[in-house]
């Protein structure tokens, strides 16, 4: 879990992390502190997710013990939909590092490209920067055409740009153009949401090397360069999911894997123009 990747900030991160989307503060709570447990470093939440609190706890509890502290782990959180907008993400953020019980992320991002509010969020971000409170900043779900206007507004290039990814959708204009302009991409979804898993000829790859479905799926990922995020909640996949750094997958597994992509997103969103409405203004409400 130690295989780290430098930023175009000069921030280091860790390939390899645990995602908590669509889970409670009290399961975000425990899966964090059992990817701490399992050699986890990297914990990604978002505002939107309504379990900013319960990372916070999990990750006090769960440095205790295991005797690490927070210099330790690289935490990412983002700016919320209906947060969008320059003094309203400045004002966010604070609220954010108090949930989390923390001064600063590692990472901030955008979390979707609200139309009309984009840029002067990421003025916010850039704010935000240079005040210390994140270490690095970037963007989610942001498509070319969107992150060329943000470029051209920007004074700081975003370091990442999250989006889902996995064998069945693998963006490759947004991949390319994002290398171009030295933007890492880190990949949420990285097992389609359980989608991938069920896959016969993946089945076959997982048999050959011992391994399971989502180990070679986060395996291809990590081989090649993408920063991955998979969640779970069960201490079993936690442990499995980080155990993919025996073995190498061959160039032609790596190969059939590319082969199998549909650039197929999630049905719920079909482009990038979301605009930030459908969902609870107050996610402090969400409780447990
Ligand atoms: P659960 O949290 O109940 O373990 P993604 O990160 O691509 O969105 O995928 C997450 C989904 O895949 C979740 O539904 C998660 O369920 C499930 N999942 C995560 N890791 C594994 C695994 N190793 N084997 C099977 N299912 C997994």
């Amino acid at each position: 879990l130690s295989t780290r990747i430098t930023l175009n900030n000069g921030t280091s991160i860790p390939q390899m992390g645990l995602g908590v989307w669509k889970s409670n503060n009290t399961q975000a709570k425990e899966a964090v502190m059992l990817g701490l447990k399992h050699g986890y470093e990297m914990f990604d939440t978002a505002k939107q997710y309504g379990n900013e609190r319960g990372v916070g706890e999990g990750l006090v509890e769960g440095l205790k013990a295991v005797g690490k502290s927070r210099e330790d782990i690289f935490l990412t959180t983002k700016v919320f939909g209906g947060d969008q907008g320059y003094q309203e993400t400045l004002d966010a953020i604070d609220g954010q590092l108090e949930r989390l019980q923390t001064d600063y992320v590692d990472l901030l991002l955008v979390h979707w490209p609200v139309t009309g509010k984009y840029v002067d969020t990421w003025r916010a971000v850039e704010e935000i920067y240079k005040a210390g409170k994140a270490r690095a900043i970037g963007v989610s779900n942001f498509d070319n055409e969107r992150m060329q206007n943000l470029l051209d507004h920007a004074t700081i290039i975003p370091a990442v740009n999250q989006m889902e990814y996995n064998p069945l959708i693998q963006e490759r204009d947004i991949l390319a153009f994002n290398q171009q302009h030295g933007i890492h991409l880190q990949a949420w979804s990285p097992l389609g949401g359980g989608a991938v898993l069920n896959d016969p000829e993946l089945k076959q790859i997982a048999d050959k090397y011992n391994k399971t479905v989502a180990q070679i799926v986060l395996r291809w990922n990590f081989q090649g360069g993408i920063i991955t995020i998979p969640k779970s909640v069960h201490e079993e996949r936690i442990q499995q999911n980080a155990d993919i750094f025996d073995f190498e997958l061959s160039a032609q597994d790596m190969q059939k894997l590319y082969s199998m992509n549909q650039e197929k997103r999630s049905l719920w969103y079909n482009d990038f123009s979301w605009e930030g409405g459908d969902i609870q203004e107050s996610v402090e409400e969400w409780g447990d």
